[in-house]
């Protein structure tokens, strides 16, 4: 038997399939920008689009301001298709072609935003490396946008199947880490006009918990000593971005 292959399966899709003719395609990102209103995200934040594809968030983004926004696919064609229709507006995003199941990311970002992509890890093993590979790669105080079907919504997409979640589900898996925040159900109209419920949930990034504490002080691998806060977590974020 054939061993499936995800990039040449999404590699044809994209091949096949413009993006006005696709499920998930929508005019306007509303819900997803939403969130960064929200959040007040300040124009110099890193920001990830995983599962991108050519979705138009990283155009309204770009135009909004953001100057450090990075879009990861497993597909090439997808992000080519996006780069060709930005032309040189593209140049001022990053484009990585990658697996978000292996994903190692290169940098570290104050937002991680991801509509419809990691709903379709469904092995434990890629759950898992996911929440870790965000853990790891969000900076203290960043967030977290997670978009995908609810336990309402469909099955299976683009001939794949798909895990669901509830919001209960969704802070199981990331709730070691990141901190709940807003979750909001929404209908998406596809182009042929069904009805695709998704969950969209938000998290903080958790303080992390670094360095030998003295008692008041927690002092970090740079000899930083910061304040104990009452919470009886360390302020190790502060300083970093100044988001809500
Ligand atoms: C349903 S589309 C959503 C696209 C976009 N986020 C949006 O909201 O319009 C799913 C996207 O995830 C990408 N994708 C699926 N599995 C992936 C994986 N393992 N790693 C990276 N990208 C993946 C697909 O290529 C596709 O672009």
């Amino acid at each position: 038997m054939k061993r499936f292959d995800r990039k040449t399966h999404w590699e044809n899709i994209y091949q096949t399939k413009a993006l006005k003719d696709a499920s998930w395609f929508e005019p306007t990102p509303d819900t997803s920008l939403s969130f960064f209103d929200e959040y007040k995200v300040p124009l110099d934040a890193k920001i990830v689009d995983v599962g991108g594809g050519d979705s138009y968030l990283v155009d309204f983004l770009l135009v909004k301001g953001y100057q450090d926004v990075t879009v990861v696919d497993i597909s090439e064609i997808a992000l080519e298709r996006a780069k060709h229709r930005l032309g040189v507006l593209s140049r001022k995003a990053k484009w990585v072609v990658d697996d978000l199941a292996t994903f190692r990311p290169p940098e570290k970002y104050d937002v991680w935003h991801d509509r419809a992509a990691f709903h379709f890890l469904t092995d434990e093993k890629e759950i898992t490396n996911y929440v870790h590979t965000a853990n790891q790669h969000v900076n203290p105080n960043g967030i977290l946008v997670i978009g995908t079907f609810s336990e309402k919504g469909p099955q299976n997409c683009s001939g794949l199947p798909v895990q669901q979640y509830s919001e209960t589900a969704m802070n199981q898996r990331f709730g070691e880490f990141f901190e709940k925040r807003t979750c909001l159900a929404m209908d998406h109209i596809t182009p042929s006009d069904t009805r695709q419920n998704f969950v969209f949930c938000s998290f903080r990034k958790r303080e992390e918990h670094v360095g030998v504490q003295d008692g008041i002080h927690e002092v970090t691998h740079d000899g930083i000593h910061l304040p104990f806060t009452q919470s009886g977590t360390f302020l190790r974020s502060m300083g970093q971005m100044a988001m809500r």
